[in-house]
């Protein structure tokens, strides 16, 4: 039988626990160790996953139980001393959510440890496994839509949550391709005091090295999808090209038109199928140093550096050249920049979350 790898999951919130539950659910993967600073949350995690093994402190947790994964569900603005963690631990896989950072001062940092210790790493853009972005992924490779031009994501929810994940899938209907430059704008300083901190809304572009045009906008100006109800899932993906369109609505399905005609088909945003996949490959590339994970790392940071330079031009103005040559603290730089105006909304519905 196929070696089990022990796994500790730290951070017992929403993403932890389906973490947690998915590697419990596949015999590749056991839960050994648990750990939050809530212990409420903690012990309710443990006991529900019947994990012995569990702490307030992570470095400790991972070093009693020296994990095969490390693997970190903590807020946004904790990382650096996670990745240490892991790496400690003796981990050969350390799993963490998007976004790698909120400042290329710390992601860089990430970039580093993550390089100098030879530690595997993935970052969860997840929503790649619903067969609604399979399908798109699978029409523009087959070259439907003729020469790409333009790839584009629209989120309305706000920038360290989504950001992240419209920059992952644009880049993936790509082929990956390296960025040269971006520039964009913000508006609206509501959600700089947020968790996950924003502006209420960034619009930009990217110059890709083959020529393809990236069009993001995240937040309260992102146009609405109104075939979407769940307002989390108004995301709308997309490629261009000279013979067609194909794009994926997060929460309604997938489009497509080309030269043979319009095709349609379900799809919907669903953590229950997507995790399987996205942890399973995981095994794969811990048995196989050749089966790279699809969401593995130093692509995830090729999209993290974008973001940033994103968040650059809003603060410095003009296009920001990728990549990036040295680090700096752009959520500082946002917050020194966005103008004081209230944000314009493309909808009322997104008056709940950016005009409070
Ligand atoms: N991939 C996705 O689709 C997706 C969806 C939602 C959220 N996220 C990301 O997942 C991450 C977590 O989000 P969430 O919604 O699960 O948050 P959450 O608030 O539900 O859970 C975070 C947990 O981390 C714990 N924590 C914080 N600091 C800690 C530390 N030092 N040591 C141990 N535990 C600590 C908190 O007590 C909390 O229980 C964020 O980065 C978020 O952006 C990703």
């Amino acid at each position: 039988m196929a070696r089990k790898y022990k796994v500790v999951v730290v951070g017992m919130g929403k993403r932890g626990m389906h973490h947690a539950a998915t590697f419990q659910a596949n015999d590749r993967f056991e839960v050994a160790g648990v750990c939050d600073i809530d212990t409420a949350r903690l012990e309710a995690a443990a006991a529900k996953l019947g994990v012995a093994v569990k702490g307030t402190d992570a470095r400790e947790v991972a070093a009693s139980v020296k994990p095969d994964v490390f693997c970190f569900c903590t807020l946004p603005h904790v990382r650096t001393s996670m990745i240490e963690a892991g790496i400690a631990s003796g981990a050969r896989l350390i799993a963490m959510e998007k976004p790698i950072a909120l400042s290329s001062n710390v992601g860089f940092e990430v970039r580093r440890l993550l390089a100098s210790s030879g530690v595997k790493a993935v970052v969860s853009h997840q929503h790649r496994y619903g067969v609604h972005y399979q399908k798109v992924k699978e029409i523009v490779a087959s070259g439907a839509l003729g020469r790409i031009h333009t790839v584009y994501g629209t989120a309305t929810g706000w920038m360290t949550h989504m950001l992240s994940h419209l920059i992952d899938y644009t880049r993936w209907f790509n082929g990956e391709a390296e960025a040269e430059w971006a520039m964009a704008q913000a508006s609206g300083r509501g959600k700089l005091a947020d968790i996950h901190p924003s502006p209420d809304y960034i619009a930009g572009f990217v110059q890709y090295a083959n020529g393809v045009r990236g069009i993001l906008e995240c937040g309260a100006g992102a146009p609405d999808v109104p075939e979407v109800d769940y307002w989390w899932r108004k995301c709308r993906i997309g490629a261009q090209g000279s013979d067609g369109f194909a794009e994926v609505l997060t929460g309604g399905g997938w489009r497509a038109v080309t030269k043979q005609g319009s095709w349609s088909g379900e799809g919907c945003m669903n953590y229950e199928l997507d995790m399987p996949p996205y942890i399973q490959q995981m095994a794969d590339w811990l048995d196989d140093d050749a089966r790279v994970h699809p969401c593995n790392f130093a692509s995830a940071c090729q999209g993290f550096e974008i973001a940033m330079a994103l968040c650059r031009s809003v603060a410095e103005g003009g296009q920001i050249a990728l990549p990036l040559t040295r680090p700096a603290d752009e959520l500082e730089m946002l917050r020194t920049s966005v103008p004081e105006g209230k944000v314009l909304l493309s909808m009322p519905a997104n008056a709940k979350e950016y005009l409070s």
